[in-house]
C-alpha cells in the first residue's frame, strides 16, 4: 500500500480529491449544525404558552426559513413522553474525523520523508515521526478531558489553559515536522478534541437521556449539561481549525520564523469571531468586535510583509551553489543532462526548459507528484537551484 500510493502519483492524486471533498462536506455538515445549534440555544425565548412551561418546555424559537415557518421548543432535561422518532446529529463529526484522518494517512503518513519530516528541522525516522504524530493526536484529546474535569465551572480559567495548550502543540510541532505539517497536526489535534467529544462525551450524554426516559427514570440533568459545555467548546474551535487546515497550504505563512506564534494569532482571531456572533445570537451586537479581529489580521500582514529580496540571483556563484543543491534534492525523479541525471518520476527539464520563476514556486510549494521543499530548503537554496535549472537546461 505504501509503495502503491507513494509511488503512483495519479492514484494518489485521485484518493486525495475524493477523499478532500468527502471531508469537507462532511465538515461543513458538522460546523453548520454546530453553528445553527449554538444560534438556536443563544436565541431561545422564553415559553409563551403556559402548557409548555408545564410539559418542560426551557425555551422556543420560531424561525422563518426554506419558504415555511418553524416553531422549535428545547426542553429542560426532557419530554414526559419519549418521540417514536428523534433526529440524531452525528455523522456529520465522525465522517469528518475519519476522512481526515484518511487525508492524513494517505498524504502525511504514507510518504513520511517527503511531506511529514523536514530534517533541517528534526532528524526523525518516519515510524517515528508517524508514531509521534498519532501519539499526539491521542494526547490531545486525554489532556482535553482531564482539563475540563478539572476544571468544572471554571470556563475562563479553560479557556486560557486550552490556548496555553495550543500555543504548546503549535509551537512543539513546528519543531518536530515539516512546517506545513505542523500546522495540520495542530489543527488535526484540535480537530480530535472536538470529535472525541461528540463520541464520548455528548453521544453518550443523549444515550444517557433517552435510556432512562425508557426506563421510567428521571435523567440526570449532569450528563446533558456536561454535554452542552463541550459542544459550546467545539463551536469556538471550529473556526481556529478551519484556519489551521487552509493556512498550512500558504508558504508564505508556515514558511516564516515563529510561524506557530503567526498560527495562534490567527486561531484567536477564529475563536474572537466566534464569539462576536455568539454575543450577536444572543441579542448582544458588539460591532468592535470585528473591527478588532480586521485590526489584528491586518497588523499581522503589515508585520510580515516580505523584506523584497525576491529576484532570482544568477551570479556564477548562485549556479554553481544551485548545481549542488540539485544533485542532493532532485536528480531521483528529474532528467538534467548538465547534471547527468536520468530520473524519470517528474519531467524531463532538459525538454521543459522552466523558467526560474516556475522553478522556484514548484521548488517551494511542490505540485501534484512533487513535494514541497520549503523549510527543507532556505529561500536561497531554492533561488540558486532555480537560477541553475533555468541556465542549464537545454543545454
Ligand atoms: C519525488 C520526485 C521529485 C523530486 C525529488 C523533485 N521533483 Fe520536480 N517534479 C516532480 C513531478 C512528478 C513533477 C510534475 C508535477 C506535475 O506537473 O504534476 C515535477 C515538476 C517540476 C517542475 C515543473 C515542470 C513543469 O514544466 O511543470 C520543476 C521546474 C521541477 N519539478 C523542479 C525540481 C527541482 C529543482 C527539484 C529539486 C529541488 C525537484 N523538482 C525535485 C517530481 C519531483
Amino acid at each position: 500500500m505504501t509503495h502503491l500510493v507513494a509511488m503512483n502519483p495519479y492514484l494518489r492524486d485521485w484518493l486525495s480529491l475524493l477523499v478532500r471533498w468527502l471531508h469537507v462536506i462532511a465538515a461543513i455538515g458538522w460546523i453548520g449544525s454546530s453553528f445553527y445549534f449554538v444560534h438556536l440555544d443563544q436565541s431561545l425565548r422564553f415559553p409563551a404558552d403556559v402548557a409548555d412551561r408545564e410539559a418542560g418546555v426551557g425555551g422556543e424559537l420560531w424561525e422563518v426559513h426554506g419558504g415555511g415557518f418553524y416553531h422549535v421548543q428545547k426542553y429542560r432535561v426532557a419530554p414526559r413522553e419519549l418521540p417514536d422518532h428523534i433526529a440524531w446529529f452525528k455523522w456529520e463529526a465522525y465522517a469528518t474525523w475519519l476522512s481526515g484522518f484518511f487525508l492524513l494517512v494517505i498524504l502525511y503518513w504514507l510518504d513520511a520523508r517527503s511531506y511529514l519530516i523536514d530534517t533541517s528541522v528534526a532528524d526523525i525516522g518516519p515510524w517515528t515521526a508517524v508514531g509521534i504524530s498519532a501519539g499526539l493526536l491521542v494526547l490531545a484529546w486525554v489532556a482535553y478531558d482531564v482539563l475540563c474535569r478539572l476544571l468544572g465551572g471554571r470556563e475562563l480559567v479553560l479557556a486560557a489553559a486550552i490556548v496555553g495548550g495550543t500555543a504548546l502543540a503549535a509551537w512543539g510541532n513546528g519543531r518536530l515536522f515539516s512546517p506545513r505539517a505542523a500546522w495540520l497536526e495542530t489543527g488535526a489535534m484540535l480537530g480530535t478534541i472536538m470529535a472525541g467529544s461528540v463520541l464520548f462525551n455528548i453521544i453518550p450524554a443523549h444515550w444517557e437521556l433517552i435510556r432512562a426516559k425508557e426506563a421510567g427514570r428521571d435523567p440526570d440533568p449532569a450528563p446533558g449539561l456536561e454535554a452542552k459545555r463541550r459542544s459550546v467548546h467545539n463551536n469556538y474551535l471550529t473556526l481556529p481549525v478551519l484556519v489551521t487546515m487552509l493556512a498550512g497550504h500558504f508558504t508564505f505563512l508556515t514558511g516564516r520564523d515563529h510561524a506557530w506564534l503567526i498560527l495562534l494569532v490567527l486561531m484567536l482571531v477564529g475563536a474572537w469571531v466566534r464569539h462576536f456572533y455568539n454575543l450577536r445570537h444572543g441579542g448582544k451586537t458588539h460591532w468592535w468586535m470585528l473591527g478588532a479581529a480586521a485590526a489584528a489580521v491586518t497588523v499581522l500582514a503589515v508585520v510580515l510583509i516580505p523584506d523584497g529580496g525576491s529576484t532570482v540571483p544568477s551570479t556564477a556563484a548562485d549556479i554553481a551553489a544551485g548545481k549542488v543543491v540539485f544533485a542532493a534534492n532532485c536528480t531521483v525523479c528529474h532528467t538534467l543532462a548538465n547534471a547527468g541525471s536520468t530520473g524519470a518520476v517528474g519531467p524531463n527539464l532538459d525538454a521543459v526548459k522552466p523558467a526560474a520563476s516556475l522553478v522556484v514556486d514548484r521548488v517551494t510549494n511542490g505540485f501534484g507528484g512533487m513535494p514541497p521543499f520549503a523549510g527543507k530548503l532556505t529561500a536561497t537554496q531554492i533561488q540558486a537551484v532555480a537560477a541553475y535549472v533555468s541556465t542549464v537546461a537545454g543545454r
